[in-house]
């Protein structure tokens, strides 16, 4: 849990869950994991893949990498990764993502954290990830002006030659905003801060080529 210890009474440390606001708390409002959810089991029942982005992460590290889903939500792409052999561990802010996450595999490693606070090591989890990978908006859903803090904490965890693949919206038709917190030029700037290059940049999960459109994905190595 997340909980900053506060003293209540001399002596006794009493974790308190945290009340941090992201722009995604914001949009979603509370109780949104089985909201979430539903949406991605209809369009998987539809016949849609919704596992585009588990396909990039296992095209970019082998079977058996350490996968960091940074922002894992309800598990959607953790828990496709492990299927497919990767050891993944899952961090994300929103208690009830997450508790729709251990509902889906109870017996993979998910922790409530900030990710601008990530100290994987009070979890008892190592750092020295393959692959982090943040899809699904994360990066511009974090809590304003954290964002650099949190491409840090990211670059952090991985091992030297790790990546860090992120997709997110440039423009409110990506995005569950009214407009686009940032760009590439200063997500690319908070990467070269925290010892990140660019390695590839592409348009969608499956490697469409980025010709500046309203999405792009990009992957970063340290
Ligand atoms: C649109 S959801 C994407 C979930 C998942 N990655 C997926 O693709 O299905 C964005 C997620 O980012 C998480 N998030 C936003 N800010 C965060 C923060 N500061 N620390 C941890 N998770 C955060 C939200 O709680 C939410 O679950």
């Amino acid at each position: 849990m997340s909980g900053r210890p506060v003293r209540s009474q001399p002596g006794r440390a009493v974790p308190v869950r945290s009340r941090l606001v992201t722009r995604w708390s914001q949009a979603a409002g509370p109780g949104s994991g089985d909201r979430y959810q539903a949406r991605f089991d209809a369009l998987a029942a539809a016949g849609t893949d919704v596992h585009g982005e588990a396909g990039r992460c296992a095209r970019l590290v082998a079977p058996g990498a350490r996968v960091l889903d940074a922002g894992c939500g309800t598990g959607r792409v953790a828990i496709e990764l492990a299927r497919r052999g990767y050891h993944v561990v899952g961090v994300d802010l929103d208690a009830s993502m997450l508790a729709r996450a251990r509902r889906g595999a109870p017996g993979l490693t998910w922790i409530e954290s900030d990710l601008a606070a990530l100290d994987l090591a009070a979890h008892g989890v190592g750092d020295g990830f393959d692959l982090v990978v943040a899809a699904g908006n994360v990066i511009p859903l974090v809590a304003g002006g954290s964002e650099a803090t949190v491409v840090a904490r990211l670059a952090a965890v991985l091992r030297p030659g790790g990546l860090l693949v992120a997709g997110f919206g440039l423009d409110a038709a990506h995005l569950p905003l009214a407009r686009a917190p940032f760009g590439l030029a200063e997500y690319d700037a908070w990467c070269a801060a925290a010892g990140l290059r660019l390695r590839d940049r592409t348009a969608t999960w499956d490697g469409a080529p980025y010709a500046g459109g309203g999405y792009a994905v990009s992957v970063h190595g340290r």
